[in-house]
C-alpha cells in the first residue's frame, strides 16, 4: 500500500470517529442537525443514544417514531426531509453523544454523531454602591458587581466617560470592585458584564452624588472607609493565621489601594 492512500484511509476513519459539539441551554431548545445531504430524498432516519444504540426517534416506511425512549417522551420532534431532530425543554441529563443514521431512495448510507452539551444561562450580576464621596465638584465612587454564578469573569464600563480609577476582581466570592471618580453633575452608567464560556450578561446602574448631603455622604465614606481598615486588620490576621501568606498580601495590597485612593479624595476635602 502506498503511503497517501494509507494515509487517506487513516484520514477517514478519523473523520468516521468524530462528533460535531453542539451547545444548548437548560429548560430551552436545541436543533440536532443530521448533516444530510440537501439534494437526498432521506428514506430513513435513525437517532439513537448510549453504547447499546437506544433509538430515540426513526422514521421508517414513511412512519415516524418520536416516542421510542421514555426520558424524551412529548419533547423530540424529526424533520423527515432534513433529518434533523429537535430536542425541546432540555435537561441536565440530555447531554451527552447523539449517533443519526440516514438513507436515502438510492439506498446510500450516511452516519454522523453529535455531542450535545447543556449549559446553563448567566445569570444577571448585581451592582451597588459600596460609598460615594462628594467635594469640589467631583464625586469618587466605589460600586461592587457580584454575580451568583461561579468562575466568571467581570468587565466593566462607564458611560459617558472611562473615568475608573482602578478595579479588581475577586474570584472567591464573584465580585468586582470599581473605584471611580467623575464630575458630580453628570448622572454615570456603570454596565457590569459577567461573562464565562462564550456567554456574556449585564447590569447597568445610574448613579451620581447629591448635592444636599455631602456632610452625610462624607461622615458615611470616612466610616466605611474606618470599615475597610478594620476589615484589612481583621482580614489580614485570618489569612495570615490560616498561612496563605500570598493570597493575603494580594488581598491586603487591593484594599489599601481603595483606602488609599479614598483617603487622598476624602484628604482634599
Ligand atoms: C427526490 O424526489 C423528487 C420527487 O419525489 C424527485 O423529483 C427527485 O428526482 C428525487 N431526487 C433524488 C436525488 O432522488
Ligand atoms: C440500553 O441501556 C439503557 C441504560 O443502560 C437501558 O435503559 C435501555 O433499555 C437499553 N436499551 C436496549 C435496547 O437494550
Ligand atoms: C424541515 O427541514 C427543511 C429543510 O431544512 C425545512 O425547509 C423545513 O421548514 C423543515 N420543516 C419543519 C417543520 O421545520
Ligand atoms: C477604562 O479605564 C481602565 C483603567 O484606566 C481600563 O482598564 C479599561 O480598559 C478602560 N475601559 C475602556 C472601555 O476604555
Ligand atoms: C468579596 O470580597 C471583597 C474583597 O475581599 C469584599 O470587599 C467584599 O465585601 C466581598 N463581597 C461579598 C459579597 O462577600
Ligand atoms: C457578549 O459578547 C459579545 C462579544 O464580546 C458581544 O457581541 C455581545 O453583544 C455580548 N452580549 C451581551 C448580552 O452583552
Amino acid at each position: 500500500m502506498r503511503l497517501p492512500t494509507l494515509l487517506i484511509l487513516i484520514l477517514q476513519v478519523a473523520v468516521a470517529d468524530s462528533f460535531r459539539e453542539v451547545f444548548g441551554y437548560l429548560g430551552e431548545s436545541v436543533t440536532l442537525l443530521s448533516g444530510a445531504d440537501p439534494l437526498w430524498n432521506i428514506s430513513a432516519i435513525e437517532w439513537s443514544i448510549l453504547s447499546n444504540n437506544t433509538w430515540i426517534a426513526t422514521y421508517r416506511n414513511g412512519k415516524k417514531n418520536v416516542d421510542r425512549f421514555w426520558r424524551y417522551k412529548g419533547r423530540l420532534s424529526l424533520n423527515t426531509s432534513s433529518g434533523d431532530l429537535m430536542i425541546s425543554n432540555l435537561a441536565k441529563e440530555d447531554a451527552m453523544l447523539y449517533t443519526v443514521e440516514l438513507k436515502n431512495t438510492e439506498k446510500k448510507d450516511n452516519r454522523s454523531k453529535i455531542m450535545l452539551t447543556v449549559r446553563k444561562h448567566l445569570q444577571k450580576p448585581n451592582i451597588h454602591t459600596l460609598f460615594s464621596v462628594l467635594k469640589e465638584g467631583s464625586c469618587l465612587m466605589v460600586l461592587q458587581c457580584s454575580s451568583p454564578d461561579k468562575g466568571v469573569d467581570f468587565s466593566w464600563k462607564i458611560h459617558p466617560s472611562n473615568s475608573t480609577i482602578f478595579q479588581f476582581s475577586n474570584p472567591k466570592n464573584q465580585t468586582s470592585t470599581l473605584c471611580t471618580s467623575f464630575s458630580h453633575h453628570s448622572e454615570v452608567n456603570f454596565t457590569c458584564t459577567a461573562s464565562k464560556n462564550v456567554q456574556n450578561t449585564s447590569s447597568v446602574q445610574t448613579a451620581r452624588c447629591y448635592d444636599d448631603t455631602p456632610v452625610k455622604t462624607d461622615r458615611f465614606g470616612l466610616g466605611v472607609i474606618l470599615g475597610f481598615f478594620l476589615g484589612i486588620v481583621l482580614g489580614t490576621i485570618l489569612y495570615f493565621s490560616r498561612g496563605r501568606i500570598k493570597a493575603a498580601l494580594k488581598n491586603l495590597k487591593e484594599k489599601l489601594t481603595v483606602l488609599c485612593t479614598s483617603c487622598m479624595l476624602v484628604g482634599r476635602f
